[in-house]
């Protein structure tokens, strides 16, 4: 079972507070069609459990705008923004109401005695730390999670075009962390792009998690992701001719066809949604 941790100093340092409107919708979105039942679930402690967005950055408009989203279809989801930071904390605070929190804290969050957590979104949230932080930040947030809920995190360009996630489980307690990560297992890792800048894989380089950025190298399994969906574009580029969407559709179901564990349902795809399972 999750615990209540007694440490109330915010684990972590403070960041960039960069943020932009409707920069994380297709986050949302994602959540909301990939699982829409853990937003609306309500058995045992699930039924009061919060949405937790950590580290919402300079003010609170994607915290707010998640607000809207989810409540369509739970409008009595809790929902709490984290931030390190105080002042935007303060900033946040005058958008608090009974089921709207915002409160100053860390990777070690600031929940009270009976509060659990069924989603965590971290955004642009672990990018500005060093890789050797992300194992032990999982770890930590792994302690509020319910068993069965889920943590998105990830990084996306300024405006949210493109963006790329670990979808992470919280598994039960005892249950071997395949990923060596205690606590979670790594259920996917998501690519997302709305087509506005077109479609280049390599693109997504750039913007992956902590975990995996530095290592698009050789003999990594991330390298060779990548290499194959870049010979799959290059492969079905006749296809570019009816649009990015197309093109995005005909290389994923190339990889698929290659043998990764893709995600091949229209979707998925015709949304600008690629999921991968690295473990298959
Ligand atoms: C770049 S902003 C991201 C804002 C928003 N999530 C987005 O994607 O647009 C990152 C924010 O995370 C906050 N932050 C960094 N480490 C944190 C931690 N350990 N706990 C809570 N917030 C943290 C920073 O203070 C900063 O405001």
């Amino acid at each position: 079972m999750p615990y209540v941790r007694a440490s109330k100093k915010p684990e972590g340092f403070p960041t960039r507070g960069k943020t932009a409107s409707n920069r994380l919708r297709r986050v949302d979105n994602f959540i909301l069609l990939y699982e829409p039942s853990l937003l609306t679930r309500t058995d045992g402690p699930f039924a009061d459990s919060m949405f937790v967005d950590l580290g919402y950055g300079f003010d609170a408009r994607t915290t707010l705008e998640s607000a809207s989203r989810f409540r369509r279809v739970n409008p009595n989801l809790k929902i709490l923004g984290v931030e390190i930071d105080r002042e935007r904390v303060n900033a946040a605070l005058p958008f608090a109401d009974e089921k709207t929190f915002f409160r100053l804290g860390g990777f070690n969050l600031p929940l009270k005695e009976e509060e659990h957590v069924r989603l965590i979104r971290a955004f642009n949230v672990l990018r500005q730390y060093e890789e050797r932080d992300f194992a032990p930040a999982y770890e930590r947030l792994a302690e509020y999670v319910l068993p069965g809920g889920l943590m998105i995190e990830g990084t996306s360009t300024p405006y949210g075009q493109l963006w790329s996630a670990n979808l992470a489980r919280r598994m039960e307690g005892g249950t071997p962390a395949l990923s060596g990560i205690e606590g979670w297992r790594m259920e996917a890792l998501i690519f997302s792009t709305n087509f506005r800048l077109g479609f280049d894989a390599e693109e997504f380089q750039t913007i992956l998690p902590k975990n995996l950025i530095h290592r698009v190298v050789p003999g990594e399994p991330i390298h060779d992701f990548f290499e194959a969906w870049k010979r799959c574009t290059a492969e079905t580029s006749a296809t570019k001719n009816y649009g990015a969407r197309q093109w995005f559709i005909a290389a994923a179901e190339r990889l698929a066809e290659r043998g990764y564990a893709v995600a091949i349902q229209r979707k998925w795809l015709t949304r600008g949604y690629l999921i991968w399972r690295p473990e298959g």
